[in-house]
């Protein structure tokens, strides 16, 4: 009998419908490549939901993810919902979401593809063959810290504050998730805090360093965050495995994915919990919405990892790589990693060439 699996579909906002359409495609071919049942689920989150609900996350939405055996996420967010109360923002569901279903740890693999060494804005020699993953930490630090908000005193003046806290648990098990990852890649883990100026990450910097002692065979090295921003563009094959906070980690990771060609490359797995959450670690892009031109294959790419992760089915994300890289080596370029000679495509007509690769792939 075939394998079952329950996935919830997002799509969200802006250009997350258009990216998780080709995505859902990807998911189709593969349910009958690999003789699969996948029952999927889609439901609206973030502005969408709210337009449609008056919350960003509906009970509905929030139990259909818990439920599943996966969720796909598109992207949230947008101008339209910049002015409504923060409580009811697009982008409180995705960290609702993460919160809801413990996904502390988020791995975002920042990888070369070779066809498209040269739409980095680096030089070829500098990302050449680059292959590092982020570990973020996704379900504390500042992003979920108490007190928070902006207040005015008796004078009427304001102040607005956030706090960033980290307890010695959720430092452990995130160390803990990229010290196993090295392992399976080049056992090297550069942990990144401002521990110069933030007693926080001070403790981190310690915490990591204790976690450290049941893996000598990873090599653990530390870096500041405002030098490790500096060594990405400098330098960035020196990493392997970079772990970080939930906010170090969402910039560091927008940073690392120009390296790659474009934002629109991206994957990420969302894992700690009992299911785990798959989505492009781009935004919802309202200016191209609509349009055609978005990339689906940071979103298409984040189907290999649900399968690898959540599914178990590693050959499946081997599949969608090979899929993608021969797709790029055919010429084909959604806007943003455009070059001369390529063939420019649309977000459907990129979901077509990679349809196409998969169907007709050996496994
Ligand atoms: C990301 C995004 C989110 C984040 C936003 C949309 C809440 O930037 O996933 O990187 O800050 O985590
Ligand atoms: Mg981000």
């Amino acid at each position: 009998m075939s394998q079952q699996f329950n996935i919830t579909i997002l799509p969200g906002d802006g250009i997350g419908p258009e990216v998780t359409a080709q995505a859902e495609r990807v998911m189709k071919v593969l349910e009958s490549k690999l003789d699969l049942k996948l029952k999927t689920s889609e439901l609206p989150v973030g502005g969408a939901a709210y337009e449609a609900t008056g919350k960003p996350l509906p009970d509905d939405t929030l139990n259909s993810a818990k439920e599943a055996d996966a969720v796909l996420l598109g992207a949230v967010g947008g101008p339209k919902w910049e002015s409504i109360d923060f409580s009811l923002r697009p982008e409180r569901a995705l960290l609702g979401l993460r919160s809801s279903l413990g996904l502390y740890a988020n791995l975002r693999p920042a990888k070369v593809f070779d066809a498209l060494v040269d739409a980095s804005t680096l030089k070829r020699d500098v990302v050449d063959g680059l292959d590092l993953l982020v570990v973020r930490e996704l379900t504390g630090g500042i992003y979920f810290g108490q007190p928070r908000g902006v207040e005015t005193d008796a004078d009427g003046r304001r102040r607005g504050f956030n706090t960033l806290v980290y307890t010695e648990d959720e430092i452990r098990r995130i160390a803990v998730i990229a010290f196993d990852v090295a392992r399976k890649r080049n056992k090297k883990v550069c942990s990144i805090d401002k521990a110069n100026v933030l007693e926080c990450t001070g403790f981190w910097r310690e915490v990591v360093i204790e976690t450290h002692k049941d893996y000598a065979d990873v090599e653990l090295e530390h870096m500041y965050v405002d030098n490790c921003a500096m060594q990405l563009v400098r330098n960035p094959k020196q990493f392997d495995v970079i772990l970080t906070t939930n906010m170090f980690g969402d910039i560091l990771s927008d940073e690392a994915s120009m390296l790659t060609g474009s934002i629109g490359m991206l994957p990420s797995a969302s894992l700690g919990g009992k299911n785990g959450m798959y989505e492009p670690i781009h935004g919802s892009a309202p200016d191209i919405a609509g349009k055609d031109w978005a990339n689906p294959l940071a979103t298409i790419l984040s189907v290999g990892m649900m399968f690898k992760y959540s599914l178990g089915i590693e050959k499946a994300n081997t599949l969608v790589e090979n899929a993608v890289e021969a797709v790029l080596k055919l010429g084909y370029r959604t806007r943003d990693i455009m070059s001369e000679g390529q063939t420019e495509v649309g977000t459907q007509a990129m979901g077509d060439a990679v349809v196409k690769e998969l169907e007709s792939a050996e496994c």
